[in-house]
């Protein structure tokens, strides 16, 4: 950035209003800060972020107009697109504003936007802006997401044996494709139903005008969750196409419209073979820049308070003895899962941190769902907390396991602090992630259903006591040393950072 001289350039950094992806998004914005661009985040007032933790960063809140925050995972269907419709108007008020302001010797902002908030693209295509996207899931993923089309053309979905290897995507099974719910046939099937119309396309960009058919574009994102651009009218807005680094056979990446890149929270060391493959598939320039939060740490950005007392807790505990128990931000259990888990937890004679938030059990404050008797008889084996400082708890030496539900953000901090997992995937990616633990790097097993307290003593005993385990921990610890190498100099992570800084510098 020296070079650059007296340019500074701003970056809009547009997160996705939850944890797991909020998190990503300010390690980028610290990151890319030590790199010497100024930084604005334009977030929306719902889920806004502490932004007093975050002091090098300016933040502008936009007003979504949000009041109801999705419960389960199925939520989030209906409310990505409400989400993005409401905050579309802000944000191009703020960009327009950033503009307005902007001094002479700066250059136009660049606008990084969180995939889930794709209406930043269209914003940045309607003010002209280069714009990039943070992806903060894996590639394996998005080119599972991608494979759909094809495999209901090929006649593979709906699926025989759920147990069959994915044609095209190995090791990844049937049951491993990530889908909301799996659970859920209609959402199923009305992703079948989507991806039939759209052929292989991502999504849809129409040269029209919310103010024209506002309740018909927001009734087709909902009921094909399918991604739509009223960019029109296009003859009004001066040709850009020479904006775009795609390729203009880029087929299905359409969803990218004039994005130029994708920055991901990954590694070339945890799937390389993805990354290489998304880049040819999709001919657009990648840069796997993590696992960001080793590179520059941050103050936490946590939307729920941390309880540190587990920190003192676990400093008692001998090393490598706790098994630590979070389902990140989202998922849930069954009621009738609540006590067989803490049971389990219980006669697994393993010390437990537990992370139980206040709506883990489908809504209900579960705390005071724990059976009778379960405190007096864990005594202070075990610590239960409602929120915990993840990333300090797997860096904890007392810490020797982790049963995760493998979202992203929880699997790359136990990959970075070398702790072997035991998953228990619940919806999205997350059966992704969790195939790669156990099928490709081998650091851990997943836990099949159903929640039963006997299973789930002898899971945990298999991963922390077991030769099996230790030997889980030895590759765990393994790719700790390889994703602390990536991020040092002339690292894979390192380098691609300093590409990704070249490619800003550059659009
Ligand atoms: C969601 C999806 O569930 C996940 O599959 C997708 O990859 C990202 O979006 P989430 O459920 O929040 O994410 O899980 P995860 O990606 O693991 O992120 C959770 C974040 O919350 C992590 O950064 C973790 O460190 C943090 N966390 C979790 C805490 O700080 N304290 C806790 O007690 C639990």
């Amino acid at each position: 950035m020296e070079k650059q001289g007296h340019i500074r350039r701003r970056l809009v950094l547009v997160p996705f209003p939850f944890e797991g992806h909020l998190n990503p998004m300010l390690q980028l914005g610290a990151i890319l800060h030590s790199k010497g661009f100024s930084i604005t985040v334009a977030h929306t007032k719902f889920n806004s972020p502490d932004t007093s933790s975050h002091p090098d960063l300016v933040f502008l809140p936009l007003s979504d107009g949000l009041s109801s925050t999705p419960k389960a995972s199925e939520d989030f269907v209906d409310f990505i697109p409400k989400l993005n419709l409401h905050s579309r108007a802000p944000l191009q008020e703020v960009l327009t504003q950033i503009i307005q302001k902007q001094q002479q010797h700066e250059e136009l902002p660049c606008i990084i936007y969180d995939a889930a908030m794709y209406c930043a693209e269209a914003v940045a295509h309607h003010l002209m802006l280069p714009s990039i996207i943070l992806y903060t899931g894996t590639a394996t993923n998005l080119l599972a997401y991608y494979a759909y089309p094809r495999l209901i053309d090929e006649g593979y979905i709906p699926a025989q044996d759920p147990e069959e290897l994915v044609p095209g995507l190995h090791p990844l099974r049937f049951k491993d494709l990530p889908v909301l719910n799996f659970r859920n046939l209609d959402a199923l099937l009305q992703l079948t139903a989507t991806s039939r119309n759209m052929g292989t396309s991502s999504a849809i960009i129409r040269n029209s005008l919310y103010c024209l058919e506002q309740s018909s574009v927001a009734q087709f994102q909902r009921q094909y969750q399918v991604p739509v651009f009223p960019v029109g009218p296009m003859h009004k807005i001066a040709p850009t196409s020479s904006n775009s680094v795609l390729k203009e056979d880029a087929g299905s990446i359409t969803w990218l419209g004039t994005s130029s890149a994708i920055i991901w929270n990954s590694m070339y060391c945890l799937e390389q073979s993805s990354l290489t493959q998304f880049q040819q598939q999709y001919q657009v320039p990648v840069f796997p820049v993590g696992p960001m939060h080793k590179i520059a740490p941050t103050s936490s950005s946590s939307l729920l308070k941390e309880d540190s007392s587990c920190i003192t807790w676990l400093d008692k505990q001998t090393h490598n003895s706790v098994i630590y128990v979070s389902l990140g931000s989202i998922a849930s259990m069954d009621e009738k899962e609540l006590p067989e888990m803490a049971w389990g937890l219980a006669n697994s004679k393993q010390p437990f941190l537990w992370v139980l938030r206040p709506d883990s059990v489908h809504g209900s404050g579960c705390t005071d769902l724990l059976p009778n008797g379960f405190n007096e008889t864990i005594g202070e084996k075990g610590c239960i907390v409602k929120w915990a400082p993840q990333k300090e708890v797997l860096a904890h030496s007392a810490v020797g396991g982790f049963w995760s539900h493998c979202g992203w953000n929880s699997t790359l901090e136990s990959i970075s602090e070398g702790v072997p997992i035991i998953s228990r995937p619940s919806f999205g990616d997350q059966r992704v992630n969790a195939r790669y633990v156990s099928g490709v790097w081998k650091i851990g097993f997943e836990f099949e259903n159903p929640l039963e307290r006997g299973k789930i003593a002898k899971a945990i005993r298999r991963l922390m006591v077991e030769k099996e385990g230790e030997e889980m921990r030895q590759r765990a610890l393994d790719l700790k040393v390889n994703a602390e190498l990536g991020i040092k100099k002339g690292g894979s992570s390192y380098n691609s950072l300093n590409e990704l800084v070249e490619l800003i510098m550059s659009v």
